[in-house]
């Protein structure tokens, strides 16, 4: 199996720096962030957000930076996850390491979905081998109150992070993220994970005008989160409703779907590519697309032709390999790569990723298999 060994930069050109030196440009002021360099934005991943032809087809993976890679475990040693996403030196290494070491298309913010949250002082932290756990878990509108609006002096650790990050990248592109208002909601209501969101369910049936207030909050935590990140540098956004797929369409569309497009609509003045992704969503893959999105993610249940026929010719998809293929022999592994780049070639614009997060145990030379294989077999003329 191959394995990249120039490890020491990431594949690419020169760093860019010319960014963050003067006074803004005219385009800076009204978007709220500096132009994307032409060699970037000429490049597979955000050709493909955009549905232009590619040289080949971009891939990255969700979770790409975590747990699967040895140096990732080793560099967090007695570091605790939060500490971790607020150490600005320790983001910008993990975010860098899948980027060295498989030559994937684009890098993704190293941070949780729950450090906005944090930032504007809710109680929470992230337990290993639990996931998000909230202190005192959101029961009623005396508790709208803890969710004031995010300001960007809330996290620094970001702003310095992402800019440095750009620098570092040169050619690739960093996407910036954030949990959208109903995955987010999910773990301030129940107070952690949860399999079946019943309690935040019977909260957005039972009292409906505070789940829109809770939601409405959220969205606007989640707008300024992604906004901060598109200002320090970061060419693309991914929205996360990681859990949405709990719900029915008509019920997304009632509850969910006006709040995940309000924190699409406030990135519009920015013109980067907006990818929106959940779990389980086949039924909501068109609302989805609908609320906003110029690339809507999609799980290993739907195939992509499937998925891209849901979300019309006007919006790009990506994904949507099962991770556990990758715990899988080689071959199975290149086959299940093949059927997906075949399916994928039915949209106006395919983006190779998983269906969900890298699982902790899977091998990284795999990873770095798939990213070749994927290249391989999708070379043509742009
Ligand atoms: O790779 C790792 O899991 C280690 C670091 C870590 C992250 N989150 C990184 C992360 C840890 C320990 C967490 C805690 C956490 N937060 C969990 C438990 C993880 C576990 O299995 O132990 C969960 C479920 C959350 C909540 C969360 N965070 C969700 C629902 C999402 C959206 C993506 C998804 O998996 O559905 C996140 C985003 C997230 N957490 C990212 C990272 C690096 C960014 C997205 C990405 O890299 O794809």
């Amino acid at each position: 199996m191959a394995v990249m060994t120039d490890t020491a930069a990431p594949r690419g050109t020169a760093p860019r720096s010319e960014a963050d030196a003067g006074p803004p440009s005219v385009a800076e002021q009204v978007t709220g962030r500096a132009p994307v360099p032409a060699e970037l934005a000429d490049g597979p991943f955000l050709r493909a957000c955009r549905r232009e032809p590619v040289s080949h087809t971009p891939v990255w993976f969700m979770r790409q930076a975590g747990r699967s890679l040895p140096e990732y475990r080793k560099l967090r040693e007695g570091i605790g996850m939060l500490d971790s996403c607020r150490r600005a030196d320790l983001v910008t290494e993990i975010t860098l390491q899948p980027i060295r070491r498989h030559g994937v298309d684009a890098a993704i913010f190293f941070s949780d979905i729950v450090v906005p949250l944090i930032a504007v002082g809710v109680g929470l932290d992230i337990v290993a081998g639990v996931g998000p756990v909230v202190d005192e878990p959101f029961r009623g509108e005396s508790d709208l109150a803890r969710l004031r609006p995010l300001e960007p002096d809330d996290v620094p650790y970001v702003t310095e992070a992402v800019g440095t990050l750009v620098g570092e990248l040169g050619e690739v592109p960093l996407i910036g993220f954030a949990g959208a208002p109903f995955t987010l909601a999910s773990y301030l209501v129940e107070g952690g994970p949860s399999r079946t969101h019943a309690r935040t369910k019977a909260l957005m049936y039972g009292e409906p005008e505070l789940w829109h207030a809770l939601c409405d909050r959220l969205a606007t935590i989640s707008s300024a989160f992604l906004r901060v990140q598109v200002a320090a540098g970061a060419s693309a956004v991914q929205l996360f409703d990681s859990w949405a797929g709990a719900l029915s369409e008509a019920d997304y569309r009632k509850y969910v779907q006006p709040h995940s497009a309000r924190v699409l609509a406030e990135l519009a003045t920015t013109g980067v590519p907006k990818i929106h992704f959940g779990v389980g969503t086949a039924e909501l893959l068109t609302a989805m697309g609908e609320a906003g999105a110029d690339v809507v993610g999609v799980d290993w249940r739907t195939p992509l032709a499937t998925a891209s026929a849901r979300v019309g010719p006007d919006r790009a998809v990506q994904g949507n390999l099962d991770p556990a293929v990758l715990l899988a022999d080689r071959q199975v592994v290149a086959e299940h790569v093949g059927r997906v780049l075949a399916d994928g070639a039915a949209a106006p614009g395919h983006i190779f990723n998983l269906g969900h997060g890298v699982l902790p145990e899977t091998d990284p030379d795999v990873l770095t298999r798939v990213v070749e294989l994927v290249h391989e077999h999708s070379r043509r003329e742009a």
